[in-house]
């Protein structure tokens, strides 16, 4: 695994890599990217409800890379029924977080599948700062492509935009897709406009929960922000916009900060 001096030294975006980000003159940020453009590890940061995973979706079509998101990992644990599931289960319904330990090592072995080699989009993870120092020293370990430090992106949406999110979001259990009753409706109500299955709600999806995951918000995961702000790597995208103009800020920033931090 990662030793600390190499960690030290990404930290401060020193690590080499073989070779060109794009085929784009890197003085002009706003310039499109070609097909070469490596976006390495993004992260998405925000408050429950602010757009993570409905942004994360669309980064995944835009450029070829999976999600690693530890919320839906954590109810793939609880669907299947593992002793992981029935611990985090009662957890998540209390709005608290899963322990760093549990958390740390599904995403290291999630990262060891070859599906992440060009980048891939964290989604809810890492929300503690002991997971954001976890995950900066492990990825510099040569195992892990691309040799690229994480780039964050905070999303910013006002609570009480958040809770009617919350309340309205509904998901296809068969392919994943995010729906909002109010401002993102399936064609059918309650039924996937791509594959025809029934939407669920997730339980954690309720008011007093929704309480609950903010103050834990608040307390363990803002100081994440601030972690990535500090070495320059961080930047921030108003979410209460339509979702199309979301995702226009959070890809231009993507291209600014790579190209600042290769
Ligand atoms: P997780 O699943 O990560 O939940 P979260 O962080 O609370 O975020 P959400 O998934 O609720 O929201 P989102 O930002 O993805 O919003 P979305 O795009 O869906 O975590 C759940 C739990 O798991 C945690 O509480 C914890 O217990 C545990 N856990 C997970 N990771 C952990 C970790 N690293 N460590 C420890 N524990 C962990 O959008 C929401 C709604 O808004 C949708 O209906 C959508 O259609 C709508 N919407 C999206 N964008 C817009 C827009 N621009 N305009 C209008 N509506 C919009």
């Amino acid at each position: 695994m990662a030793s600390l001096p190499r960690a030290a030294a990404f930290v401060a975006g020193a690590v080499g890599r073989t070779g060109p980000l794009t085929n784009n003159s890197a003085s002009n940020p706003t310039a499109p990217v070609g097909n070469d453009f490596l976006p390495g590890p993004v992260l998405l940061l925000g408050a429950p409800g602010v757009g993570k995973g409905t942004q994360a979706q669309l980064l995944v079509t835009k450029y070829g890379i999976p999600q690693i998101s530890t919320g839906d990992l954590l109810r793939g644990n609880i669907a299947r029924g593992t002793e992981l599931g029935l611990k985090a289960k009662e957890i998540m319904s209390a709005g608290l977080l899963v322990d760093d330990e549990t958390v740390n090592q599904m995403v290291l072995h999630r990262l060891q599948e070859k599906d992440t080699h060009r980048g891939y989009i964290l989604d809810g993870y890492p929300r503690t700062l002991d997971q954001a120092k976890f995950l900066d020293h492990t990825i510099v370990d040569p195992i892990f492509l691309p040799r690229l430090p994480v780039i964050a992106i905070s999303i910013v949406v006002a609570y009480d935009q958040l809770l009617k999110r919350i309340t309205g979001r509904r998901i296809c259990p068969v392919c994943k897709h995010i729906y909002n009753i109010c401002a993102n409706p399936p064609n059918v109500a309650g039924v996937c406009d791509l594959d025809g299955a029934s939407l669920t709600q997730r339980g954690d999806d309720t008011e007093p929960v929704f309480v609950e995951r903010m103050k834990t918000f608040d307390a363990q995961t803002a100081p994440v922000v601030s972690h990535y702000r500090d070495q320059g790597r961080f930047d921030e995208a108003a979410g209460d916009q339509s979702v199309e103009a979301v995702n226009a800020a959070i890809e231009q920033a993507i291209v600014k900060l790579r190209r600042a931090s290769r």
